[in-house]
């Protein structure tokens, strides 16, 4: 998988491009003052979009040849594994993965990891397809056709992965869901 995206990542933002910042900003309660992890972050595609909205940002992959791309556009980068993420507790406001779920190796780490860098009162995001749709499913069973290796979770059974104390709302727009947890403190509204 990590050589699949050492090969993309040159001409990955020319194929992909982002076109869903007013939803993302929202979902991420942004602007804020504090610091967000894009987690899985990939050419930082979506973090130099992100970067006027939020005080710091830090893009965390697997894939070199992906970070590579992030530094170019001037993005702290980070080369990490989700499932073991070289940060403190707590230490970032926001956290974001976005299309990257479904291929890390331990979803279950990977969001436990997510939500521990959350500092409390903090807000974290994924953006996943939604499994629910047919467009999707089909994707799915491409992708495992073409051997690589992702794996598709539904928004409910992603929402599962988090500890009990998060507090879950699941959007959802055309193929795309958006899993957003709360760290919940006594302030959190
Ligand atoms: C489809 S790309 C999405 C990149 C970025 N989030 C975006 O939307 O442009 C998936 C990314 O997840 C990264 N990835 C896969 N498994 C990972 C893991 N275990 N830890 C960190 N990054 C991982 C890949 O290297 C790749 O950059």
């Amino acid at each position: 998988m990590n050589s699949h995206f050492n090969f993309l990542a040159p001409f990955y933002d020319r194929v992909i491009s982002f076109s869903r910042l007013e939803q993302t900003l929202r979902v991420l309660d942004l602007p804020h003052p504090g610091s967000l992890l894009d987690a899985g972050g990939g050419t930082g595609r979506v973090a130099a979009a992100l970067r006027p909205h939020i005080g710091f940002l830090a893009v965390a992959d697997v894939s070199r040849a992906m970070l590579v791309q992030a530094r170019q556009k001037d993005l702290s980068a980070a080369s990490a594994e989700t499932e073991r993420l070289p940060f403190a507790d707590g230490f970032f406001d926001r956290v974001l993965m976005v299309d990257a779920l479904h291929h890390v190796s331990d979803r279950t780490a990977t969001v436990r990891e997510l939500y521990r860098v959350l500092n409390p009162g903090g807000r974290l995001v994924i953006e996943e397809p939604d499994l629910r749709t047919w467009p999707v499913k089909l994707i799915a069973l491409a992708e495992k056709l073409a051997l690589m290796r992702s794996h598709f979770l539904a928004p409910q059974q992603i929402a599962a992965l988090f500890p009990p104390d998060a507090k879950i709302e699941i959007e959802a727009e055309e193929n795309t869901a958006w899993i957003i947890a709360q760290k919940v403190t006594d302030q959190t509204p």
